[in-house]
């Protein structure tokens, strides 16, 4: 069996990944050229598989809604900035998808038709069969929803067969591993205790979704080159929920 993440055959998934993903370093530019392209050349790699790939870009390298709430800013206008930070990082790596030779097409959850195709399931659908990666921006088009949520979403509608969720740490701890050393790493875990636990991996609303939908989740470290072809070979890399 080819493509498995874990045993478990599987087709198609999605990639939720963090805008930081296309930054280099904390207090580098917000979106990096190098490291965008680095994140093409994975996802490439990826691809070698023969999964069909859609990725979920989160905004936080741009702007964060809940911070700008924070600082005074309307809820829903700073929910909105965060959506649109996500299309901006949509764009970038589409760029950098079309320069590495991978076949990507971009839809938005709020439609702007001057700079990307709105959002329509059955059309995100075909162009994954013809083996294009697909980029979904946006979020879910609604203020008071996170971008874990509107992948989650993403992978119930797309009929995913996993959502891996990108991160910098190997997969899901006790503790925070950088603070506390006797944390332990979680091999498997069931999405009650995920979403109980107080774990901080996704929100409530993404982990209800996923565990209506029967999708596992994956999380594991991104950064790590070649790691997220081997999750879906079947290795077993980060913390499985299900
Ligand atoms: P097929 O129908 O399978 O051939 O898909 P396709 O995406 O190659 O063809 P289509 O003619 O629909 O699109 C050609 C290009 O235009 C692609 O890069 C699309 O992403 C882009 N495109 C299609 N619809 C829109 C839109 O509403 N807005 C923008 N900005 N681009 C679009």
């Amino acid at each position: 069996m080819k493509s498995n993440i874990r045993g478990q055959s599987i087709r198609r998934i999605v990639l939720k990944c963090s805008g930081e993903a296309l930054r280099k370093a904390p207090d580098g530019l917000s979106i990096d050229p190098a490291t965008v392209q680095t994140f093409a050349r994975r996802i490439k790699d990826a691809l070698t598989t023969g999964v069909q790939i859609a990725i979920v870009i989160g905004g936080g390298n741009i702007y964060r809604g809940n911070v700008g709430h924070s600082q005074g800013i309307d809820r829903n206008t700073g929910d909105f900035m965060g959506m649109l930070a996500t299309v901006i990082n949509a764009l970038a790596l589409q760029d950098a998808f079309v320069k590495a030779g991978i076949e990507t097409r971009v839809q938005t959850a709020i439609e702007m038709k001057e700079i990307a195709e709105p959002f329509i399931l059955k059309r995100a659908v075909r162009h994954m069969e013809k083996g294009r990666t697909m980029i979904f921006a946006g979020g879910t088009g609604n203020p008071y929803f996170t971008t874990d949520t509107a992948a989650a979403l993403r992978a119930s509608e797309i009929g995913a067969d996993a959502l891996l969720k990108a991160t910098k740490v190997d997969g899901v701890y006790s503790d925070d591993p950088l603070k506390n050393p006797e944390a332990v790493k979680y091999d498997k875990i069931s999405y009650a205790k995920a979403l109980h636990g107080h774990l901080k991996i996704m929100d409530a609303t993404a982990f209800s979704l996923c565990r209506e939908n029967r999708i596992p989740i994956v999380v594991f470290d991104f950064f790590q080159d070649g790691n997220i072809r081997a999750v879906m070979e079947g290795q077993p890399l980060g913390t499985l929920i299900c």
